[in-house]
Order: C-alpha cells, then sequence, then structure tokens
C-alpha cells in the first residue's frame, strides 16, 4: 500500500511526532526504490508538487485542521517537515547520479563529493536539515495575576487578620436555618425579601428551615462558627454570595463578601466603631472618616451602614467644581453594614446574652474593589477580557 497522508485525530505533541515518523519512513522508502530519472520524476512530483502533492496534504489535513491552541506548534513541524522531505527529493536525485556515475557527484554547483563518501555526506546534509536552532525565541506562556476581586479580597482579610482575626469559610449552598432563621429573620418576616434570594427548586415538602437556597450574605458562616467554638470570637468571613439582581454597572447576581464577627466579654459598639474606623483607614488611606449612620438589620441591634468620606473629593462634595458624581455632593459614601449582635442570636447559638456582648460587620468587596481601583461597571469583574484584567499585575 502506498503511503498516504492520514488525518488526526488529536494533535498532541506524541501524536504529532508518530505521523511525522511513519510519513518521512515512506518517504526514504519510496526514495531507496527509484532506479531511474522517471521514477525519481514520480516521487518528487507525490512528494512536493504544488497542487496535489503529499506536503500539501499535510498542510490540508495537519496544519489547517489544527484546533487554534495547536496551530503555532502544529505549524512549526509541518514546516520541518517540508524542509526534510524537500532535503530528501534532492537528494534522491543525488543518488541516482550516484548510483550512474563513478567517480564523484556534483551534489551542488562547485562542489564534488568522492563517491565513496556519498553515503556520509547524504547524512550529513539530512541531519542538518532537521537541526534544532536554540536560539530561537522559545514559546511565551503569560503568568497569571491575582483577580482583583481576590486581591481585594485578600487586602481586606489582612487588615482584619493584622487585628488578630482569623479566617472562616462556610458552604455557598446553605439552609434557610443558617441564611435566616439562626440569623433571627422570623419566617415571613418582610426583611428577607431584602436579601432577593435564588432558592433550590421542588423543596416544598422539606420544613422551611431544611430547604436549600444559595447564601445571599456570608452571615451563615458566622453562626456555624459560633455552633463550633466559644468565645472569645475574632473572625472574618470571605465569599461568594448570590442574589436575585439584574447585572447592570452596579449590581450583578453573583458577588463576594467579607462579613466579620467578634464576640466577648465586654465589648461595646465603641469597639465597633474603633475597628471599622481603622479598617476603612488601613483600605482606603489614613485621611479617611468615618460616619455612622442608623439602620437595620434582624441580626444586630442597634444596627449602623458605614458610610467613608469621599475619597474622590476629599469629603468636600464638589470636585473641580463640579459636584462630585461619586458621592452624590454628599460628601460620603455608603460602605457597609454592622452592628451589635442582636442577643436573640446568641440564643441560636447557645451563648449566655448575660455574659458576652459582640459585633458584626459585613462589606461588598466589589463594591470596595470598585472604589479603590476607579472601576465603573462590576461586570468587568466576570467578563474575562485579559485586558481589563492584566491591569492589576
Ligand atoms: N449580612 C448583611 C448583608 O449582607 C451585612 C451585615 C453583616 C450587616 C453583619 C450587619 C452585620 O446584607
Amino acid at each position: 500500500m502506498p503511503y498516504t497522508v492520514p488525518k488526526l485525530t488529536d494533535f498532541s505533541a506524541a501524536t504529532l511526532d508518530g505521523a511525522a515518523r511513519e510519513l518521512l519512513s515512506a518517504v526514504d522508502q519510496e526514495s531507496a526504490a527509484i532506479d531511474s530519472e522517471n521514477d525519481w520524476k514520480i516521487f518528487r512530483d507525490r512528494w512536493v508538487a504544488r497542487k496535489n502533492g503529499l506536503l500539501t496534504q499535510v498542510n490540508e489535513l495537519w496544519l489547517k485542521a489544527a484546533p487554534a491552541p495547536n496551530k503555532r506548534d502544529v505549524g512549526r513541524e509541518v514546516n520541518l517537515l517540508r524542509s526534510v522531505v524537500e532535503q530528501r527529493v534532492e537528494l534522491a536525485h543525488k543518488r541516482l547520479l550516484f548510483k550512474k556515475a563513478t567517480a564523484s557527484v556534483i551534489v551542488h554547483p562547485g562542489i564534488e563529493v568522492p563517491a565513496a563518501e556519498f553515503e556520509e555526506y547524504a547524512k550529513r546534509v539530512a541531519l542538518t536539515a532537521q537541526r534544532l536552532d536554540i536560539t530561537l525565541p522559545g514559546i511565551r506562556r503569560p503568568i497569571g495575576v491575582e483577580h482583583p476581586v481576590i486581591k481585594t479580597m485578600n487586602e481586606i482579610i489582612g487588615v482584619f487578620r493584622n487585628l488578630g482575626y482569623s479566617v472562616e469559610e462556610g458552604p455557598e449552598i446553605e439552609t434557610d436555618y443558617y441564611n435566616f432563621e439562626a440569623l433571627n429573620f422570623p419566617p415571613n418576616h418582610p426583611a428577607r425579601d431584602t436579601q432577593d434570594t435564588l432558592f433550590i427548586a421542588g423543596q416544598e415538602s422539606k420544613p422551611l428551615r431544611d430547604r436549600l437556597l444559595l447564601r445571599t450574605h456570608t452571615s451563615p458562616v458566622q453562626i456555624r462558627t459560633m455552633q463550633k467554638m466559644q468565645p472569645p470570637v475574632r473572625v472574618v468571613c470571605p465569599g461568594k454570595v448570590h442574589r436575585n439582581d439584574a447585572p447592570d454597572a452596579t449590581h450583578s447576581p453573583i458577588f463576594h463578601q467579607v462579613e466579620g464577627l467578634a464576640v466577648d466579654t465586654n465589648i461595646t459598639f465603641c469597639d465597633l466603631k474603633g475597628t471599622l474606623d481603622h479598617a476603612m483607614k488601613a483600605l482606603f488611606g489614613s485621611s479617611v472618616k468615618t460616619r455612622f449612620y442608623p439602620s437595620f438589620f434582624p441580626f444586630t441591634e442597634p444596627s449602623a451602614d458605614v458610610q467613608i468620606s469621599c475619597i474622590f473629593c476629599d469629603g468636600k462634595g464638589v470636585r473641580d467644581g463640579a459636584p462630585c458624581r461619586n458621592c452624590k455632593a454628599s460628601g460620603w459614601i455608603e460602605l457597609l453594614g454592622c452592628g451589635m449582635v442582636d442577643p436573640n442570636v446568641y440564643g441560636f447559638v447557645d451563648y449566655d446574652p448575660a455574659k458576652v456582648s459582640g459585633f458584626a460587620f459585613g462589606m461588598g468587596v466589589e463594591r470596595i474593589a470598585i472604589l479603590k481601583y476607579g472601576v465603573d461597571d462590576i461586570q468587568l469583574f466576570f467578563q474575562g477580557d485579559v485586558r481589563f484584567l492584566e491591569q492589576f499585575g
């Protein structure tokens, strides 16, 4: 059976290497059988004819069919094969002349090789064609960098680690109990609506507290932590959370939070203020001021929203003579929620509210990244556009 160029089933280096070897051994066999000028012409046209030569088929079946990520390597191999096969065709002709001649072969205008040394010469030429040039530039593999969301998350965690907090993680698929009930959201309480929860379907037969949902905050990790350890507790809970929000420049159905919890004896609102004021200064610079605004969360009482002085207009509300757009000219930017842990929550984890007190806080990582790095659309974090991401390298 004469050799035909096979289709490749995959384009790995090993497969390619095997196919190349087969092809070269076919060239060698056929060239050894050449006995006349006519044989050689048929041989030459069969391998290197532009229109339908086997090398052209190699181009079609191997290079053009290769998927994009393999193209470069396949291209390299196919080019190498081409030059080797072209050399072999040349050599076959020289060998033919050698068979006819007796004393020496003119291998190149001006180069005459004694007949006895021809095989040696042919080998050397063949080797030269396959030479590997180690001075060629290598294949560049770009080095990855931390994603800006992870980078920001680690910065936030770092601030609290330095204050002696440890890190706790928990499941992204939670039960109603951990996401709501143990956090003092009674069944059917309207505060549940503020969380835009995504529920797992088909669980109507289960009791409410066991039904699964995508956690809407990392607060359930705080419950899990209090269940497994006694005070003093100082933890941060970073992680991915989900809410049924339509994506736009400031919303994403998936985002990240870092929440924190400190429970001990005699923890007061002053500790909460001092801790968060320090954290905001560590994240945004020492000139940033904080302000605590009354708010509501079922699991904290009293609750507050923390605002920082606008980092774009230095809290003035005016920038370059125009009202600052980032703080809507108020001089303040709302950044996170916090409060003193509601005594009812301690009831769910068997802590004695008469003995311990504590505070909790929660912040959105993307929101902080947007402010820190001046990003104007939250979607950029999730689109995987390297031109955006590599700016954080
Ligand atoms: N869990 C709240 C949320 O995601 C944030 C928060 C945490 C508020 C801790 C107060 C205390 O909306």
